[in-house]
């Protein structure tokens, strides 16, 4: 359902020289990273401060790395960290030019975020959604400002991968989609228009794919490192499926054959029974170290 807000009109579209992001999680920190290393001050808000603190050390992390391949300078990376700032609230927003949810894959998570955002934004402020796979339309109505509200689905991992799905809701205006085309390349990435329709364009194709692996492995055709060393050399892909889904978070893989099922009514779509079995079993991947792989020692073994 629509919240309903009071129409009025808007100013015109700010440049975006700050963002506020929602969610520090995988994505949400590469998001801040690449905004921060590419000159956009960044307010990164999260429920949890140990996540903020956890996010910012493998921010510290990867910057070295990128110092250590010549990439990035030690001032470089000073002055991006310098402009990357955090908190626990909302408040923490209020300056922001545009604001990127990148918060748990959930619907209902994601309006509630919406709905409680909506006050603390400024009145020119644009709205984007991280979201994987839910409506653009639906998460937009929630809001006082479905024209200024786009998709604005960056890949994981977010400093390595150079896409960007921008994803028009119904109501979303040109300016608006201008404005985040143009904030996708000063960030270095390119930008691919999607309709909103379940799970876009990647995830359309991508997740039904590593679904189907699982169904494989649940049917016992391969085992896990049968599965992924096929596809690895069998179909040039740089990871295998199962390796992947662990990278993406089953959570994640899961919400959004959900999505995929319930939004385009096709049995096709039907998550796999081992996908959920793992997702019940708080085994969702690389995030917590054990998903199809087991992370905790040296190297990644097989769960099955
Ligand atoms: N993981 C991927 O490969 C991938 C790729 C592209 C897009 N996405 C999308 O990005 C979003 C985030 O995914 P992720 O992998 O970073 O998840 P994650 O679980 O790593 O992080 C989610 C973060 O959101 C925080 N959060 C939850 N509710 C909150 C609230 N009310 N206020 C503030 N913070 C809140 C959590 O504490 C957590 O730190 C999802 O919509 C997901 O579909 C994920």
């Amino acid at each position: 359902m629509a919240v309903a807000y009071e129409r009025k009109a808007f100013p015109p579209v700010p440049e975006i020289k700050r963002i506020g992001i929602i969610g520090a999680g995988q994505m949400g920190g590469g998001i801040a990273q690449v905004a921060a290393t590419s000159g956009i001050l960044v307010d990164l808000v999260d429920l949890s401060a140990e996540r903020i603190e956890a996010t910012l050390q493998r921010i510290d992390g990867l910057l070295d790395r990128q110092i250590a391949k010549g990439n990035l300078t030690a001032e470089e990376k000073e002055a991006a960290l310098s402009r990357i700032h955090t908190g626990e609230s909302f408040d923490k927003l209020s300056e922001a030019d545009l604001v990127v949810e990148a918060a748990t894959e959930n619907e209902e998570i994601k309006k509630k975020i919406f709905r409680e955002l909506v006050p603390h934004l400024k009145a020119d402020a644009l709205v984007a959604s991280n979201t994987s796979s839910i409506s653009i339309t639906r998460l937009a109505a929630q809001t006082d400002r479905p024209e200024r509200f786009i998709g604005m689905h960056f890949m994981n991992p977010v400093p390595a991968m150079k896409l960007v799905e921008v994803i028009r809701g119904i109501a979303t205006e040109e300016e608006t989609y201008q404005a985040i085309r143009r904030l996708a390349e000063k960030m270095g990435k390119q930008a691919v228009t999607a309709e909103d329709f379940p799970a876009f364009i990647v995830n359309r194709v991508l997740l039904p794919m590593i679904n189907e692996a699982v169904y494989t492995l649940y049917e016992g055709v391969g085992t896990v490192e049968s599965i992924d060393t096929a596809m690895k050399l069998g179909a040039n892909h740089p990871m295998g499926p199962l390796e992947l889904a662990d990278f993406i978070g089953l959570d994640t893989a899961l919400s959004i054959m959900q999505v995929l099922y319930e939004g385009l009514a096709d049995s096709k779509y039907r998550p796999c029974p081992l996908l959920v079995k793992y997702v019940e079993a708080g085994w969702l991947g690389r995030k917590v170290k054990r998903g199809f792989y087991d992370y905790r020692g040296a190297t990644p073994v097989p769960t099955r």
